[in-house]
Parts: structure tokens; sequence; C-alpha cells
């Protein structure tokens, strides 16, 4: 590979983030320093210990991408040609005035953190209706960068995140938490439980080593698929929580109860429809296929199975 390819100075979006710590990590790992833009510089970065993050080549800086003058700044003062970035949901514009400056400040090359759902290029990726909202709005990133003509750009298009059934699948209210399963989809193969650690490493590795000259679309896809009752199990065994009750409700009561924590309404559909499309399994599709490779290929080693990611991560699951 050519070594204009290669960038020993980069800036990372949301490093408090799982994918974006780990992104921040690997980069850093593979020689480069790593400017950490946050909203609030504060903040603990849970990916990157104290002292790694005090005796490595590490810088914080400020920066909000809704906030094009905050950006525009960070940018400046670091000097970078590269940036790694996540997608501001809700965001008006769907980042266009942060990566306006980004670019008018001498980026040259972004790595968006984008979604298996988005399928398509070109004129197929700018037809997506907005009616399902999740492919669509991240669809409006891709664009917009197209757009913005940076003259390099890699997508990351991961799929189902391990860290999903932690994160957004229980119901915390109830001591302990109870489990939510979506009647009708429960025994469907819809998770394929790649691991942010998966995807950090192939973040990390593209942002300091560009694998092209162009436009490069990268899925990311676990090698573990399987439905959410196979899932949970796993969970409960594998963190030893076998408390945690998994419930089955109607999709109708699931989208309510998630639309009255404040999650939007859109969101909530676009979700329900990705289950209703892969309900028929999508390991057969060939993007999947190149997904479970692309992990070996771009972070050099093999994918964490999810049972590996359950282990590393049995603290938290005591925790709550
Ligand atoms: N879950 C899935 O199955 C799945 C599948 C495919 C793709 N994805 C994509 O992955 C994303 C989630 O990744 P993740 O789990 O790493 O997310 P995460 O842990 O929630 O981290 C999000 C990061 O974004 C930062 N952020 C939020 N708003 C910002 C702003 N205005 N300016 C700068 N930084 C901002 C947050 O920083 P603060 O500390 O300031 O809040 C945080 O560091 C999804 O949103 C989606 O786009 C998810």
């Amino acid at each position: 590979m050519s070594s204009n390819r290669k960038y020993d100075n980069v800036l990372v979006f949301g490093p408090t983030g799982d994918v974006g710590g780990l992104v921040a990590l690997e980069a850093h790992n593979r020689g480069a320093k790593v400017w950490l833009a946050m909203r609030d510089i504060t903040k603990p970065i849970p990916a990157i210990p104290t002292d790694v993050e005090k005796t490595g080549n590490f810088v914080r800086v400020q920066a909000d991408l809704s906030d094009a003058a905050s950006v525009a700044r960070a940018v400046a003062e670091s000097g970078v040609k590269a940036v790694y970035m996540y997608i501001v949901h809700g965001g008006a514009d769907f980042g266009r005035a942060a990566l306006q400056v980004m670019r008018d400040n001498g980026v040259e090359y972004v790595v968006f953190l984008s979604s298996y759902s988005v399928k398509g290029e070109g004129n197929a990726l700018r037809a997506l209706p907005p009616t399902n909202w999740i492919p669509y709005e991240h669809a409006q990133v891709e664009i917009t960068i197209e757009d913005i003509g940076f003259p390099y750009f890699t997508t990351l298009r991961p799929a189902w995140f391990a860290s999903n059934y932690f994160r957004t699948g229980l119901d915390r209210s109830a001591k302990p938490p109870k489990a939510i399963l979506i009647a009708g989809y429960e025994d469907k193969r819809l998770f394929d439980n790649v691991t942010p650690e998966d995807v950090g490493a192939v973040g990390g590795a593209v942002l300091v080593e560009r694998p092209s000259d162009r436009k490069e679309t990268i899925w990311i896809c676990g090698p573990d698929t399987c439905s959410p009752k196979e899932g949970w199990e796993l969970v409960k065994k594998v963190t030893g929580r076998t408390d945690i009750e998994t419930i089955l409700v109607p999709a109708e009561q699931f989208i309510a109860a998630t639309v009255a924590k404040g999650i939007p309404q859109v969101l909530v559909d676009s979700l329900l429809s990705s289950y209703e499309r892969w309900q028929g399994g999508y390991e057969a599709e060939p993007e999947f296929k190149v997904g479970m490779a692309n992990i070996a290929k771009y972070a050099g080693r093999a994918p964490m199975t999810f049972v590996q990611y359950l282990e590393a991560h049995k603290a938290e699951w005591a925790a709550i």
C-alpha cells in the first residue's frame, strides 16, 4: 500500500462512545497522534485507560458536531487531514455544517459510522425514502460527505451491535431488570452480535491507513447470528444474570413503551421494519458474508465471538 494513504495525526469525534473510544485506541496503537474531540472534555473515556491516555499521544479538544464553529476550531488547532465521526441523531442538517468546516479547514478523509441498513450507492442511496428513518438518516450523511467533495471517504456499515442487549434491550425500571422480546420476532435469526470492539478496530485501522483512493464501503458483521431468545439465553448464562426475566410483549406495547422513554417514533418504526425485512435471515446476503470477512481483513485478527464479548463485559452486567 502506498505511504500517501497513511495518517499519523487523526481526530476522533465521540471518544466517550463505545465505538469512538475503540477507534481512538486502535488508531493510537497503530502509531497515530489522536485528537479526542469531545463535547465535554472533562468526561471519562471508558475505552482508554487513564494511564494509557496520560502517557500516550492523545490530546483532548472541545468540539460538538452540532456547533460548526467548535468543529472548525478543533480541526484548525489539530491540523488533521483525517477524521472519524458519528451521526448526530435528530441533527437538523445531517452534519452538513460541521462537514463543510472540516473540508474548509483541510480535512481530506472522513471515516463515518453508518449502518448495515443502508443499502446501495449513488442513485440508489439517494432514492432511499425517509419513511424508513435509520437507513435514510445515515444515507443523508453519506450523501453530504460525497456532495461536499471530500477526496476520500470510508463508510463503516456494521449490522446489529452486541452492546444492544445492555444498552437498549432492558427494562431497567424493574429490579432485577427485565429483558424485552418482541412477540413474533423472538425466534427469528435477527442478531449478528457484532462487537463494538471489532467495529472500533476496523474503524481505527482504516482511519490511519486509508484502504483506497475513492469511497470505500465496509460492511461489518458478527460471527454469531442468533434469535433474540437465544441471544438473551446466552447473556444470562455467560454473565450469571439468570435473575433477568425475559418477557414477551406485543409490538404495539414495545413501540409505546420505547416512545415513552423519549426515543422518536420514526426510529422505533424503522427498527421494527428492519426486523420485518431480516426475519427470513440476512446471513445469506452477499454484504453479510463480506462483512464477516472484513473484520479479519481490516483489523488483522479473528472476530470477537459473542461469548468472548459477554465474558469481557461481565462486570457491567453484575453492576445493574
Ligand atoms: N446499535 C446498533 O446495532 C448499530 C448498528 C449499526 C450502526 N450503528 C451506529 O452506531 C451508533 C452508536 O455507536 P456507539 O454505540 O459507539 O454510540 P455511543 O456509545 O452512544 O456514543 C455516541 C458518541 O457520540 C458522541 N456525540 C453525541 N452527540 C454528539 C455531538 N453533537 N457532537 C459530538 N459528539 C457527539 C457522544 O458523546 P457525549 O459523551 O458527549 O454524549 C458519544 O461519544 C448509532 O448511533 C448508529 O449510528 C448502531
